[in-house]
């Protein structure tokens, strides 16, 4: 346990004999920054309470040897890692665990974020530190007609998002972010530094998409970029399903077109309950779709009125800017806030509200009386604390085979679901609520969405999808599940990284 201070003073005593500058880099519980440091980047306030587990101490590495100090000593006194990058776990395990007698550090990489662009090759080196922002941002001021095709949220970090997957605004045509990986900076169990050569190809293979916190503390992302056109086009068209504004039979329509139109465009439809916008003191269900198109509102308004007509997309509905602003405008700023915007650090994507997101991806569209259904379970919760974001697939992902890198989710899906409940009341009663109705709009899913395992991205970790590693590791990780074993053995192979849901090596086995 934590009570006793010898583990801690040890390890500080290890990390000094191997650097006698590193004691500025350690935050221990006295340190008045201490508390700070932590929230800093604790994304889902769920677990920033009194009662969440702590960590012994935060180190903050300015260089390699740092985190090469840092694994060896915490082996040598039996501290576990938990590495952050963004913090923007679902479970929030990269600062805390479910354990609360777990003895850890929190490896903190948020100043290895520096990121080199290379036009002429169109790749980067960025470091797992740096954030999406920073990186779209380091991209735009080199070149408006290069991107990298990974999330839309400025604050999510690289280390955790491409350790998972990360899917963005250009997947359909490019993929995912860990598809777009070439080389990679790794300090492994021994503390060696690797590249792509000196790792392999199956620890490399690994690590894009195979979660983080397993095979290594990944330093830096080799990257390599996308070209797009110089202005994009974006739309967010909203119809409810009253006043015969047809929500329903659109999003059903949908379902039909959007994985095979073109790959310049991604699709995206947030389902919710909102208050009604013509009788202010009703509620009603909501359809948003919000969308963007690699060309101008012209080529756009010509294809929606060929494909996708039951929307009715209108100019007015289209906006037109660079690739790096459709970030912005995804996250809901203004239309004229500058591009510096993406650098904040301090945006929050749910203010003060905890939250719980669980996965799915459906196959077959689901039937009209299925979204009745979820109109039902909506409106059992109160106004936007519960939802659904469609996000859709088809294009380049179903062209990638499902053992390419770990992420297996391809041909053959239509659309990823997020199910998702927001709250801002503080207490296990009212989390249990909100918990309690997430898993009721689940178990209605069933039916409607992928089985066999019923599918899931592991980068919306859910602690739900089973204790066994065997079940939850088929969900995000399908056929490529028993590869990432083997790798996990042969290269840490009595466990050293792990969390409450790494993939285990066959000697631990459970
Ligand atoms: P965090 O630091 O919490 O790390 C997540 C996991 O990776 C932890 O297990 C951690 O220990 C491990 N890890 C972190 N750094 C590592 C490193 N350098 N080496 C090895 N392991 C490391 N996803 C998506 O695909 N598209 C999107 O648009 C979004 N948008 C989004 C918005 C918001 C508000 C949230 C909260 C989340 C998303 N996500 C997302 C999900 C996101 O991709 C996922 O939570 C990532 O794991 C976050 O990576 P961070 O580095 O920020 O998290």
């Amino acid at each position: 346990g934590v009570t006793s201070s010898q583990p801690y003073e040890e390890f500080l005593q290890c990390l000094e004999f191997h650097d006698s500058n590193i004691t500025s880099i350690v935050y221990t519980r006295a340190n008045s920054s201490f508390s700070s440091l932590l929230e800093s980047s604790i994304r889902n306030p769920r677990f920033d309470t009194s009662a969440t587990p702590k960590p012994l101490l935060i180190f903050t590495p300015r260089q390699i040897s740092h985190i090469q100090s840092a694994i060896r000593c915490s082996r040598a006194h039996r501290i576990q890692i938990r590495v952050r990058s963004g913090g923007h776990d679902y479970e929030g395990l990269s600062y805390s665990t479910i354990s609360p007698s777990l003895t850890f550090l929190v490896l903190d990489l948020r100043n290895l974020r520096a990121i080199q662009v290379d036009v002429p090759s169109k790749t980067a080196w960025a470091q797992a530190g740096a954030t999406l922002g920073e990186l779209y941002y380091a991209i735009a001021a080199e070149s408006r007609t290069l991107a990298f095709p990974a999330g839309m949220w400025p604050t999510v970090g690289l280390g955790g998002h491409i350790s998972g997957g990360g899917y963005g605004s250009l997947l359909r045509k490019h993929g995912i972010a860990a598809d777009n990986v070439v080389d990679a900076q790794v300090v492994d169990v021994e503390g060696r530094i690797l590249d792509r050569a000196s790792m392999g190809e199956d620890l490399f293979w690994a690590i894009r998409g195979g979660g983080g916190n397993t095979f290594g503390i990944v330093v830096a992302w080799k990257l390599s970029l996308v070209s797009v056109p110089p202005t994009v086009t974006l739309f967010t068209v909203s119809r409810t399903a009253q006043h015969k504004q047809n929500a329903t039979e659109i999003v059903h329509r949908w379902q039909y077109v959007v994985d095979k139109l073109s790959n310049d465009v991604f699709f995206m439809v947030v389902l919710n309950r909102v208050v009604n916008p013509i009788q202010a003191n009703a509620t009603t269900i909501q359809a948003s779709f919000n969308s963007l198109y690699l060309g101008s509102i012209e080529g756009l308004i010509l294809m929606m009125e060929a494909k996708f007509p039951d929307l009715g997309l209108r100019r007015e509905n289209c906006v037109e800017m660079s690739w790096a602003k459709s970030i912005l405008y995804f996250a809901g700023f203004p239309l004229n806030s500058p591009l510096e915007s993406l650098l904040d650090r301090t945006i929050s994507a749910t203010g003060s509200a905890k939250f719980k997101g669980k996965s799915d991806y459906v196959k077959e569209p689901i039937p009209i009386s299925g979204f009745e259904g979820i109109w039902e379970k909506l409106k059992e919760v109160g106004v936007q604390t519960g939802g659904l974001i469609l996000a859709s697939y088809g294009g380049k992902m179903s062209e990638i085979p499902e053992s390419s890198i770990p992420f297996p989710h391809r041909a053959g899906n239509i659309y990823q679901v997020e199910e998702v409940a927001f709250w801002v009341e503080d207490g296990v009663e009212a989390a249990d609520g909100y918990l309690n109705w997430l898993r009721g709009l689940y178990e209605y899913m069933t039916p409607y969405v992928s089985k066999n395992p019923r599918e899931a991205y592991a980068n919306y970790r859910d602690l739900d999808i089973g204790r066994r590693a065997r079940s939850w590791g088929s969900s995000y990780y399908k056929n490529n599940f028993d590869r990432l074993v083997r790798v996990k053995t042969a290269v840490d192979p009595a466990n050293f990284f792990r969390n409450e849901q790494s993939i285990p090596p066959l000697s631990s086995w459970r």
